[in-house]
């Protein structure tokens, strides 16, 4: 019997040893990169990338990183693609993982995905669902280390929807061991299985202002997450409070950073004055989707 295929579904596929690893490679990969020494682990290797829902990051650094790395990464929507037309997810992973070395799916059922990992040979990347968005976190990690250093006993502000990025921002407080404040409106927090898994990480504050006092990160997203759109005029009054502005990053530490894993909606989840301050770290940390999804390729593929 073959080693059991190793997959990325979520964070917590990784131990928190693996996951340091992958942040110092990460590190490592882009320096290399900046150097112009070349590294070619991905020569002869193709990765799939099944999106059903948009992208724009994490298919233009998937596919600029399999070319770096000497392979081949193919864009698959649903609009062309068997599975679009009904095409059990089962056959699909069957087949594709027989021609191709990993496979990224974007979809919406986190479901979906772990049922496509258990029939494919090849690793599986969980590219976003609704429940989780791992590979944000990654790259999120790095731009964190790169900037401050050790991440383990800091404390992160999470504020806004209790989405998929606060869940993998859950399981990464949980594995990295940093605290993590949440401050959603009522009704739209993370869910609670989630949240129990850190307990000792987490503590929920509704009140914005009271939630960012001293923290050293802050971190939102959009209101109204892809395949929510119907419900966006709904959320900006529900979210209305919860932006983060000038007077919310003066609540928090003198050097506090901001984060936000991007489209953002400049005057909704973030005040233009608070994404464009030098405290912003947001284009570094989508640059850095590239560098640390290299580095995971380089880990499945090995
Ligand atoms: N942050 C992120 O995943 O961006 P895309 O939706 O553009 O891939
Ligand atoms: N929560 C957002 C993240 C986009 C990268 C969404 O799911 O649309």
């Amino acid at each position: 019997m073959p080693a059991k295929t190793r997959h990325f579904l979520s964070l917590n596929d990784l131990t928190a040893d693996e996951l340091r690893a992958l942040i110092a490679r990460a590190i490592e990969l882009k320096r290399q990169h900046y150097a112009g020494e070349p590294n070619l682990f991905a020569r002869g290797k193709t990765l799939a990338m099944i999106f059903d829902k948009s992208s724009t990051r994490t298919r233009v650094s998937f596919e600029t990183g399999m070319a770096q790395a000497g392979g081949h990464a193919i864009f698959l929507s649903p609009r062309d693609t068997q599975l679009g037309r009904g095409e059990p997810i089962e056959d699909s992973a069957r087949v594709l993982s027989r021609m191709v070395d990993a496979i990224m799916i974007r979809t919406f059922e986190q479901s979906a995905l772990q049922t496509f990992a258990e029939y494919s040979r090849v690793p599986v990347i969980n590219g976003l669902t609704d429940l989780l968005h791992p590979l944000q976190l990654l790259a999120d990690l790095q731009t964190w280390t790169e900037h401050r250093g050790e991440v383990q006993g800091k404390t992160v502000l999470w504020l806004g929807d209790g989405n998929n990025m606060c869940h993998s921002y859950i399981n990464a407080a949980r594995l990295m061991d940093f605290k993590l404040r949440i401050s959603c409106p009522a009704g739209y927090e993370p869910d609670q299985d989630i949240v129990q898994t850190a307990a000792e990480q987490i503590e929920m504050i509704p009140d914005p202002m009271q939630a960012a006092e001293g923290v050293d990160l802050v971190v939102t997203d959009v209101w109204a997450s892809m395949g929510q759109e119907e419900e966006q005029a709904l959320r900006e009054k529900a979210f209305a409070h919860y932006q983060v502005d000038d007077k919310l990053m003066a609540q928090a530490a003198g050097d506090a950073l901001f984060m936000h894993c991007l489209p953002a909606h400049r005057g909704e989840e973030v005040s233009a004055s608070v994404i464009d301050h030098p405290d912003s770290v947001v284009w570094e940390e989508a640059e850095n989707r590239l560098h640390s999804q290299k580095a995971l390729l380089e880990y499945l593929l090995s």
